[in-house]
């Protein structure tokens, strides 16, 4: 049964606009959860612009169901990790200049310093997924870390600009999975997905979880959270 991530990351945005202590993203954890959200997931970035250390620890405690902490693998951000023991982490890069995170990570390049990573936080319980575009070269080394899952970036999916290009970008998807858990990899996506693009994202037969989080939070500010997380799980099986 594929379900859902909801990222209340956008919650902390509005917060830290005004560097005041509402809206708590902590509370919409809770809302997104009484919606139906399968997870909550939530990115602790370097330069802190929107999720605080204080949230992470407080989603932590309160999240009945997964919490999926995102982060750079920094030394830093795996300390925090090692601390906090979120349900899994997913490992993503992080440019300061960036509006969000917008390719997948590099493993290739990167490939024996990331399997000491995907090491450090296993070996302490905590299951680790690569945030890697469709591409079989990170697929396949993301295999080679033992990390036991992989999100599929869906951002080029989601940006397509014609119906050629589109059905080319799900085809990359259907392909990535199919190779991911042919390694042995279990396989979320997500990144751009939205009520109106999130259908045939969902039937991609082996993703586990779709994590969404600007679609959500923007129906959001107009029909209340839980509403709109009901919606979105609509959406994934076409019946919004
Ligand atoms: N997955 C990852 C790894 C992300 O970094 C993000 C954005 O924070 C998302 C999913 C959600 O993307 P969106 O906000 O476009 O739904």
């Amino acid at each position: 049964m594929l379900t859902l991530g909801v990222n209340i990351d956008h919650v902390a945005t509005l917060r830290q606009a005004r560097r005041t202590v509402e809206p708590d993203p902590v509370a919409a954890a809770v809302l997104a959860e009484l919606g139906g959200a399968d997870g909550i997931t939530t990115h602790l970035r370097e330069d802190r612009r929107h999720i605080q250390e204080r949230d992470v620890r407080l989603l932590r405690q309160t999240v009945r169901t997964h919490l999926n902490l995102e982060m750079a693998p920094t030394e830093e951000m795996i300390a925090i990790a090692l601390d906090i023991k979120p349900d899994y982490v997913t490992l993503v890069p992080e440019r300061r200049e960036e509006i969000t995170t917008e390719g997948g990570i590099d493993i290739v390049n990167n490939l024996e310093r990331f399997k000491e990573v995907v090491d450090r936080l296993q070996s302490a319980g905590i299951p680790v997924s690569w945030f890697i575009d469709p591409d079989p070269a990170q697929i396949e080394a993301a295999a080679k870390t033992r990390a036991q899952f992989i999100e599929l970036h869906t951002g080029r999916y989601a940006e397509a600009k014609d119906e050629a290009t589109r059905l080319k970008e799900l085809k990359l998807l259907q392909e990535g999975t199919k190779m991911a858990r042919d390694l042995g990899l279990r396989v979320n996506a997500g990144h751009g997905l939205t009520y109106w693009n999130v259908y045939p994202v969902a039937c991609i037969e082996g993703i586990e979880e779709l994590n969404i989080g600007h679609s959500i939070i923007s129906r959001a500010v107009l029909v209340g959270l839980e509403r709109a997380v009901r919606e979105m799980k609509l959406a994934m099986r076409n019946q919004l």
